[in-house]
Parts: C-alpha cells; sequence; structure tokens
C-alpha cells in the first residue's frame, strides 16, 4: 500500500515538473506575429535587394524605424535581444554590413530562416511578416548605434 502510494506521488511529482519545464520554455515566448505598416509605401511582390525605405528617405525611413522597432521587439528580440543589442544566443544585427551588402544578406535570412541538422534555430518569416515589415525592421536595426 505504501509503496502504491509513493509511485502516485512521484508519478504525480514528475507531471508537475514536466508542466513546469514547459511553462519555462513558454515563459516570455511571444508569438511571431503580422506588423501593421500602414503608412509606408507599399512595395511591388518582387522583394527589394536593398531596402527601399532608406533609399526614399525622408518621412518615410522615419515611420519605417518606429514600426520597425515595434516589428523587431515582437518578431525578433527574443532572441537578437532587446534594443537589437545581442544577448549572446543569435547574432547582433547592428554589426551587419551597410548598404546592399548587408540588406541582400538580411533579406535572404529573414525570408528563410535558419536550419541546422533539420531544425529551426531562426523561423523563416515569409509567411509571418510583409515584405514592408522586413524592410521596416532592417530600418530600426541598421539605425541603432553600434555603441
Ligand atoms: C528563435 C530565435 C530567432 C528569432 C525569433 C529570430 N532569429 Fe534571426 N537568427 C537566429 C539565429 C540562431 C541566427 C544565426 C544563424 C547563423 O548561425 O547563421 C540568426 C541569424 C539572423 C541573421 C543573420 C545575421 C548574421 O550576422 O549573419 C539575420 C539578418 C536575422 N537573424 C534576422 C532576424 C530578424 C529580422 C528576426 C525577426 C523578424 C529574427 N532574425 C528572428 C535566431 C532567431
Amino acid at each position: 500500500m505504501r509503496i502504491k502510494l509513493l509511485l502516485v506521488f512521484s508519478a504525480a511529482l514528475a507531471m508537475l515538473q514536466f508542466a513546469w519545464v514547459g511553462n519555462v520554455f513558454s515563459h516570455g515566448d511571444v508569438q511571431p506575429q503580422g506588423v501593421d505598416t500602414e503608412g509606408l509605401q507599399t512595395l511591388p511582390e518582387e522583394f527589394a535587394s536593398e531596402n527601399p525605405y532608406r533609399l526614399a528617405g525622408g518621412e518615410q525611413y522615419k515611420l519605417a524605424q518606429e514600426i520597425g522597432a515595434s516589428g523587431y521587439n515582437q518578431n525578433c528580440a527574443r532572441c537578437h535581444g532587446l534594443e537589437a543589442i545581442s544577448g549572446g544566443i543569435a547574432p547582433d544585427l547592428r554589426m551587419l554590413e551597410d548598404g546592399e551588402f548587408g540588406d541582400e544578406w538580411y533579406i535572404e535570412r529573414v525570408r528563410k530562416g535558419y536550419s541546422q541538422n533539420g531544425a529551426y534555430k531562426m523561423p523563416p518569416f515569409d509567411l509571418i511578416l510583409s515584405q514592408e515589415a522586413m524592410w521596416a525592421i532592417r530600418s530600426y536595426t541598421e539605425t541603432r548605434p553600434r555603441e
């Protein structure tokens, strides 16, 4: 009788522990989400290879940075760090190259994500974010001071 009770007890404990671990993993795990890009110039279907909002400059670039800041916080900060300052588990996006060189690398990675041994280390954002949102986020990270 005692043993049976003990077994039930330890099974319950294991389940609790399991639930707790699950909780830890999901804590702060913000679901990726689309970004409202109202006010930004809409872009042609074919992807640009250079940040169109930086090229447009002025108000468009400023608005893109603002929209990009919240898009970044919702979708990228949990891996790439708050305010685009890397917390260590993913590269610091302020360190990407400036200009078209950096843009091309950036857009490819964001669209396709990154997988290793069949597991995604970074999800592909092609189905989550619009092109406008992706370039808005680039506008934000590329204007964050490098220190
Ligand atoms: C689940 C974690 C995770 C999320 C969320 C995530 N990334 Fe990443 N990202 C990574 C990792 C890990 C790498 C490194 C891959 C590698 O080794 O090349 C990476 C690499 C990159 C790179 C290439 C950086 C370089 O120096 O080569 C870019 C650009 C990038 N991410 C942009 C983004 C953007 C923009 C978002 C949000 C829309 C985002 N990532 C969301 C984990 C993540």
